[in-house]
């Protein structure tokens, strides 16, 4: 079930059934001269996405709207990024959870696609668990944060996939995902050097002299969309399995 495309009584009658609900969560930020800027947020919704019609049949998972500007501040140098301050996301995380929270959803699971939001949705979590506890209230609600990488077997998939030049930002991974579901959007280019440079992350202007190209380690140039394909596909079963556990999950009283 998407969120997006339910009425609020569908809403209300899903609520009898599951308190949890998935939100896709990312960043609107440069990846390459190939990657698109949506790479971080698209990929989690993808296979979200794919989770809910593939795999959940489309009626026992609900993916809720996709959370698309993450903290992204270091790729300010280049055009088209878009980024919250870390604060900024924290309260407007707040605002969403207690939104959902307010209607009786209980699990709030976020699939992450940017690895630049995991110190602010920590914090933020903690925010959201420190007012509930000043308020005293007895049993409140569990979110949980997966980055999509780290669902069961993505990681040893994608080492697989591409065992040199996966990198950390622009990876081939996350490009192929991307190919797989948009391939009219596919770019080229030729990659100098083929596998860019690591290092360090700090301010904007810093990230563009050390990496002038956006990439950092990768050669998305090994994407494909059959190997997104087949990355959607493994990520998409783990979401499904693990939403369910963490649906069924009983606090402790
Ligand atoms: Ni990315």
């Amino acid at each position: 079930m998407l969120l997006a495309f339910s009425t609020w009584p569908e809403i209300e009658d899903q609520l009898k059934r599951s308190k949890a609900v998935v939100i896709p969560i990312g960043s609107n930020e440069q990846h390459g001269p190939t990657g698109l800027l949506g790479t971080d947020w698209l990929c989690p919704e993808i296979i979200a996405h794919h989770a809910h019609s593939q795999v959940a049949g489309g009626a026992e998972l609900l993916v809720g709207p996709t959370f698309n500007v993450g903290m992204a501040q270091h790729h300010l140098g280049f055009p088209g990024s878009i980024s919250l301050r870390p604060s900024t996301m924290i309260a407007a995380l707040r605002d969403w959870t207690v939104s959902l929270a307010s209607y009786g959803f209980e699990r709030i699971y976020f699939l992450n696609g940017h690895g630049g939001n995991v110190a602010t949705i920590e914090a933020a979590f903690s925010e959201i668990y420190s007012e509930a506890s000043w308020q005293g209230r007895p049993r409140g609600y569990a979110l949980k944060l997966r980055n999509w990488w780290e669902l069961r077997g993505v990681g040893p998939l994608c080492t697989q996939l591409f065992p040199s030049g996966h990198g950390s930002h622009a990876t081939p991974s996350e490009i192929a995902v991307t190919q797989f579901a948009y391939p009219d959007a596919i770019k080229s280019a030729n990659y100098a050097p083929r596998i860019a440079p690591t290092g360090p992350i700090r301010e904007a202007a810093d990230f563009r002299a050390r990496y002038p190209d956006g990439r950092m380690g990768s050669d998305p140039g090994q994407a494909s969309p059959e190997k997104g394909e087949q990355i959607v596909r493994l990520a998409a079963s783990a979401l499904a399995t693990e939403v369910a556990e963490f649906a069924a999950e009983s606090f402790v009283a």
